[in-house]
Order: structure tokens, then sequence, then C-alpha cells
């Protein structure tokens, strides 16, 4: 389990977190999104023991960031926005070095990367020199780093970016086997489509300060009470003023989409029905709707 708590950092005079806190239970898959700059990197770096919190403090599995650094730290596997690893070694060495970092044997070592290499689709490219792996294949390479230790609790940091398709596919299988291990994630992600796919929960930040926490559920529920959507054969002048009757209607091509849905179904397809209405359905919400609205809010 992860609790940040009231976390803030300063970088000079400029506050990159202000009274950040919350809480990843074990077992649950968290998305962290916000604009450029809105404070990700710097919540992870803090709470990956990397940058220290100007106050607040980050418990992980009950030790103290700051107070108790080795013993929170190795609870927790970190794979940074923008790896750096020496360039010049060659992957698999590196590998058995960095494992050595935990206290894996060589022998092991060597046996951990044979299984993660292939998992991870580097087989046969354990000898490359990392500076020549693709920037996809980089960040194979440090997610594989990143199940060297098994601890309980994992933070990604832009962790689909680089990532094709079979490696965004990979990633989610692995964050849901890690989930079913009842281990705490929390992922940061500018790909909104991914995020709603694979998380239980989104953490909004947004200049600094968290402004939202929602359920999955939540987000496709956001919605989807209050937008229709009527896809008509075709339209005039006049359907925009039978829509109003039943909310805020606006005109898109052939379609009606009223917001603050306010009257009954059956009512709007009659009044429509001269039109040869094709489709009809309430709105379902969707992450990036979501996240524009409550950053629109803040403005
Ligand atoms: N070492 C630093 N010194 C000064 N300012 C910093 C430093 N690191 C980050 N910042 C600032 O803190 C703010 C938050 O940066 P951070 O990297 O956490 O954003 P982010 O949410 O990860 O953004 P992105 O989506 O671009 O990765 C930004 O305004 C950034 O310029
Ligand atoms: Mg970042």
């Amino acid at each position: 389990m992860i609790e940040v708590l009231n976390v803030s950092k300063k970088y000079g005079n400029f506050l990159a977190l202000q009274d950040v806190t919350f809480t990843i239970n074990n077992g649950e898959l968290v998305g962290y999104v916000g604009l450029n700059g809105a404070g990700k990197t710097t919540t992870i770096e803090i709470i990956a023991g990397v940058s220290f919190p100007s106050s607040g403090d980050v418990i992980i599995d009950g030790h103290s960031i700051t107070k108790e650094k080795k013993e929170a730290s190795k609870r927790v596997s970190w794979v940074p926005e923008l790896p750096i690893f020496e360039q010049d070694a060659k992957a698999l060495d590196y590998f058995i070095y960095l494992a050595g970092y935990y206290g894996i044997e060589k022998e092991e070592a060597k046996k951990k990367a044979e299984e993660l290499f292939s998992s991870f689709g580097l087989l046969g490219r354990e000898k490359d020199k990392l500076k020549n792996y693709s920037q996809g294949m980089k960040k194979r390479f440090v997610l594989a780093v990143s199940l060297l230790s098994d601890p309980n609790n994992f933070i990604f940091d832009e962790v689909l970016n680089g990532l094709d398709p079979q490696g965004i596919m990979f990633f989610r299988d692995l964050a849901i086997k890690l989930k079913r291990e009842k281990k705490a994630i929390l992922f940061s992600s500018h790909i909104l489509s991914e995020v709603e796919s694979i998380a239980d929960r989104v953490i909004f930040i947004h200049k600094g300060k968290i402004i939202r926490q929602m359920a999955m559920d939540e987000i496709r529920k956001f919605f989807s009470s209050n937008t229709f959507r009527v896809t008509l054969g075709r339209v005039d002048n006049n359907v925009i003023k039978i829509a109003e009757k039943y909310g805020n209607p606006t005109l898109q091509g052939n379609t009606i989409v009223i917001e603050n849905f306010n009257g009954n179904i059956t009512g709007l397809s009659s009044d429509l029905s001269e039109y040869n209405i094709i489709e009809m359905s309430r709105l379902e919400g969707n992450l990036e709707e979501v996240f524009f609205k409550l950053i629109g809010d803040q403005k």
C-alpha cells in the first residue's frame, strides 16, 4: 500500500506540488493523469525516494520514505519516465549488475534474465548494447528490471510511451497479473484511452494539486445520465427547435447532441419520427471528456 500524505514540493519559489494526498491500496491499479507539468513525475519521484518532499510524507507498507528510506524504497519498484542507464553496457550484463543491488546472485540473475527477456520480447538481444536498443526496447528493459525484486508496490511513469501495440498489450497483461497478486500500482500516462481500459481508479492532478479521484465506473457514468445523441436520416431548421424542448441541443452533421436532457425519450422519438431516426443513445462518458471537464472547471 502506498500512502501519499500532504506532500508539497517546492523548487525555489515554485510550488510544484501542493498538499498532495492519496492512497493506492493493495490489488489496486490506479491511473495518474494531468497535463504536461502538472506534477506527476515530481510525485512519482518522491514516492520512489529519489526526490525529497518539502513537507508531508509517503508511507510504503507502513514505512516512511523520509524517515526509513531504505525500508520504504525496497518495497516499491519504479519505472522512470526517462530511464537513464549505462548506455555502453550490454543488456544482460547490466541486468545482472542491477540484480546484484537486490542481493540476487549471478546464476539466479541469469535465470531471471532468461525468463524476463523472453516474456518482454527481448530474447536474442541480450548482448546488444543498451544504447543500440530502440526506445520501446529500452522501456521493455526497464520494465523487466522493475520485476527483479518482486516488491508489493509499483510506480510506472509514462510507461506506455514508446511501446508498440504489442508492448502496450504486454503492459496491460502485466498490470492485470500484478493486480491479481495484490500489488498496489500507480501509473501515469497521457494515453487516456489506455488508462481507461486498464485502471480501476484515476487520480487527476492539475497545477500541483489533486483535483479529483474517480473510480472508473464513476467516470463512465459522469456524462451518461444527461447527454443524449440522436442521429437522423435528414435534418432541417426545425429539429433544433424540437430538441430544445428536451434540453440544450447542438447539431453536428445529422446528429443532435442534447445536453442536460430532461425530457422523456418516447416524446423525443415521436417528435422526431418524421426525420427518420437512425440511432438514439445516451452518451457514455469517457476519460478524455471527464479530464477536459475537470481541467476546464479549474480555470
Ligand atoms: N528539478 C526541477 N527544478 C525546477 N522545476 C522543476 C523541476 N522538476 C520539475 N519542475 C517543475 O515542476 C512542475 C511539475 O513537473 P513534473 O515533471 O512533475 O510534471 P509532469 O506532470 O510529470 O509533466 P509531464 O506530463 O510533462 O511529464 C513543472 O512546472 C516543472 O517545470
Ligand atoms: Mg512527467
